[in-house]
């Protein structure tokens, strides 16, 4: 993805205000169509904006689950959704199938699962986070900052430079990934990377001269390459994409967001794969030039839907949200 820094040029604080836009929310009202009494789920609820945007359409009824690892996302999703029938859980989404049971919510209960991958802006603009390379700021990057995982300046320190550079390449589609983790493991024992400031300016002095100075940070594929290692996040979406089938009801929907290719390839072929999914979206959904005029991260946004296959009724026609 390309991660939007925050505008203005301003120093972000430690906890600015949420600028978190949700992106296509009114595509993933209208795809995963909640009615009164619907049991929903977002797996990845963040300030709150689509788990809000859900919940007003289930009415007292219905009931929104919203998951999210980050806690300090939860608080802002807390507060999104004030008076409406949601509960928040910090946990992964890959818990969802254990966390929903504890909740009473059995598996093949589910009417519509939402996953809108990645980082949330708030995180990014938060720099003691050390998810931004336009801010300094610690190199933690974790997504749940109470995990005992290694925080993305031990992977440096430790990891080989094999590994990192295949790392950056394979998560950043770094060209440039070899000589960048040479540098990194040439330079470590006598200047620790601690800082994202500190990786950003390694990363930019690797990159050539002519290539340096283009629209998009050098650093932005390095830092992407470190956040899905750090957070192990392909596996996440991995393991929840193989159990969606057994925790949505017949008829239930799957609607997931990614923005880069990485994920949207996985999400495409588990979808068209599994002959429990009836593919809705035969092409990714994308933000209309409205919406990425006013927020610019949207650009990358590819909606995916899928429907649980029922025996009992027909496959439904593709690319028709339901009537
Ligand atoms: C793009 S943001 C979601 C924004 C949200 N839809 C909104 O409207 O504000 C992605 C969120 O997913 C969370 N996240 C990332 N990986 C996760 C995982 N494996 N399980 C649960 N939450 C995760 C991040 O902490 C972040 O808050």
């Amino acid at each position: 993805m390309s991660p939007e820094e925050p505008a203005g040029g301003a120093e972000p604080e430690r906890r600015p205000r949420a600028v978190h836009r949700p992106v296509l929310i009114d595509e993933v009202v209208e795809w995963l169509a909640p009615r009164e009494g619907s049991i929903l789920v977002d797996g990845t609820s963040g300030a709150g904006g689509h788990t809000a945007a859900l919940a007003r359409r289930v009415g007292a009824a219905g009931r929104v689950v919203g998951f999210d690892r980050d806690r300090e996302m939860l608080e802002l999703a807390r507060a999104a959704v004030a008076g409406l029938p949601v509960d928040l859980v910090h946990a992964p989404y890959s818990a969802m199938r254990r966390r929903l049971a504890g909740l009473g919510i059995e598996a093949g209960a589910v009417d519509g699962v939402l996953l809108d991958l990645g980082l949330s802006s708030d995180q990014l603009a938060w720099r003691h986070r050390g998810f931004s390379f336009g801010a300094d700021g610690p190199l933690d990057m974790r997504f749940d900052a109470d995990s005992e995982g290694p925080t993305a300046a031990e992977l440096l320190a430790e990891s080989s430079a094999e590994d990192l550079a295949k790392a950056f390449f394979e998560f950043g589609e770094e060209r440039f990934s070899r000589r960048i983790a040479r540098r990194i493991v040439e330079t470590r024992d006598a200047e620790p990377l601690t800082t994202t400031g500190q990786l950003a300016e390694l990363v930019r002095r690797c990159i050539p001269g002519k290539l340096r100075h283009g629209p998009i940070d050098p650093a932005t594929r390095v830092f992407q390459a470190l956040r899905i290692l750090v957070n192990d996040e392909l596996e996440h979406l991995d393991a929840i994409l193989a159990e969606l089938p057994e925790i949505l009801a017949p008829g239930g929907r799957a609607a997931i967001i990614s923005f880069h290719s990485l994920e949207d390839r996985r999400v495409k072929w588990a979808f068209r794969n599994d002959p429990r999914w009836a593919v809705l979206t035969k092409k990714p959904v994308t933000a209309t030039a409205e919406e990425t005029a006013v927020n610019p991260r949207a650009r990358s946004a590819k909606l995916r839907v899928a429907e649980r296959w029922s025996n009992q009724e027909a496959i439904p026609t593709p690319t028709s949200p339901r009537p």
